[in-house]
């Protein structure tokens, strides 16, 4: 039987780049959509494939909900916080699948990637598992990179830094962020046609402006526009931030490993828009050859691409501006390192709104249409 399936959280950006991935996977004609908002009940929803879904439902109506064979949200965990228990409570029996973090690490979830644990996945569903969430986008776009060294048990451990864009943290520190460059340029716009003037009187201009009690810093706190941040989410007890934690536990609970792989680094917000690249020291179990570790690689998934270690072609094809929009997961930058011939180091980018979100929550969705 055809499904109803409840969307919540589309108008977000995990939730449109949702909608876009769905009309061109034509997967709105294998359910029936029912368009939720939290802010928006009553007024008109999204269009798909030019037709305008009127009405909006109050995401916060649990009757409404609980008529929902299949739930997606992209709301975020506050959002998730506050439903899902409610719906449980009700003996509410359907699939919600998730972007949120909240029940990520709850023993009846399951987080999805199904290039890397689609076993996993069906096994929970042969179970009754009813709970699927997206993982974190740094863990999901690191394992399709690596899933070739994972998946033929060769990693000892990993060290990474990441450099996480903007919109890892929601749409309106987007906004924010473009607010702060365009305030920084219209501080010194006439100044950069002038050849006269010094670059460290523009810097200086752009750097007052940036302390600048009016600088827009509601969302980042601190300006992100011509600096960086070197933490993200909250602190943890250990000294970790939350977002390096997750590396982590996340990684071995996908995996669903025994003896857990070590894995930590710092995490990193820069001012790119879209797109987390992550750069791994990575101690292999044994020394093998950059040949097979390459041939490793691409054989895991159809998705992820090797770029020669050489200065054109990482310029061209591993920078969040040629990999934006796409779902390419290209890793590159691979080389043993001096330390010794079990140490490796990697460059991947990947677009963490869709194989870092979106993809796999849709992917979970059309696992479960077809059940
Ligand atoms: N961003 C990422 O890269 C990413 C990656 C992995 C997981 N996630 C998780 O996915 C969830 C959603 O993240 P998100 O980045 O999609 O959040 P978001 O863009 O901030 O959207 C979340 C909700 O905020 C409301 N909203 C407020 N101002 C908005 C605006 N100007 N434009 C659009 N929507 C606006 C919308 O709800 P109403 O329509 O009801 O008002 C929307 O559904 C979070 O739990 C996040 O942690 C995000």
């Amino acid at each position: 039987m055809i499904k109803s399936v409840g969307i919540i959280g589309w108008r977000g950006m995990v939730g449109s780049v949702l909608l876009k991935r769905m009309q061109e996977e034509n997967d709105f004609s294998k359910i029936i959509p029912h368009f939720f908002s939290t802010s928006q009940s009553g007024q008109d929803g999204p269009i798909i494939n030019n037709t305008l879904f009127k009405n909006l439902k109050d995401a916060y109506n649990i009757n409404l909900l609980q008529e929902m064979d299949i739930i997606i949200t992209c709301q975020g965990s506050s959002y998730t916080e506050k439903v899902y228990p409610q719906l449980r409570n009700k003996n509410w029996k359907g699939y919600w699948i998730d972007a949120a973090s909240t029940l990520r690490m709850e023993n009846d979830s399951i987080i999805v990637l199904d290039p890397v644990n689609l076993n996993i996945i069906n096994n929970a569903l042969d179970k009754g598992i009813k709970t699927f969430v997206g993982g974190n986008c740094t863990v999901s776009l690191m394992l399709m990179a690596l899933g070739g060294l994972f998946s033929n048990n060769l990693i000892d451990w990993i060290s990474v830094s990441t450099y996480q864009a903007a919109s890892g943290a929601g749409s309106r520190h987007v906004i924010e962020l473009l607010k702060q460059m365009g305030s920084l340029y219209n501080v010194v716009s006439e100044q950069l046609l002038d050849k006269s003037y010094s670059v460290l009187d523009i810097e200086k201009k752009v750097t007052r402006a940036s302390r600048n009690k009016n600088f827009p810093l509601e969302n980042f706190s601190v300006p992100l526009a011509a600096s960086l941040i070197p933490w993200i989410d909250i602190e943890m007890k250990n000294g970790q931030s939350r977002e390096e934690w997750k590396g982590q536990a996340e990684t071995n609970k996908i995996l669903n490993l025994k003896k857990n792989i070590l894995i930590d680094g710092t995490c990193v917000r820069i001012s790119s828009i879209r797109c987390h690249s992550q750069s791994f020291l990575i101690k292999l179990k044994k020394d093998i050859s950059l040949e097979n570790i390459k041939k490793m690689i691409v054989n895991h998934n159809q998705w992820v691409n090797v770029v020669p270690n050489n200065m054109k072609e990482t310029l061209c094809n591993l920078t969040p501006s040629a990999v934006t929009g796409t779902l390419k997961i290209p890793i590159g930058r691979l080389r043993k390192l001096n330390i010794g011939n079990k140490y490796l180091s990697a460059f991947t980018v990947g677009d963490q709104l869709l194989w870092g979100a979106a993809e796999p929550l849709r992917r979970m969705l059309n696992l479960l249409v077809d059940i």
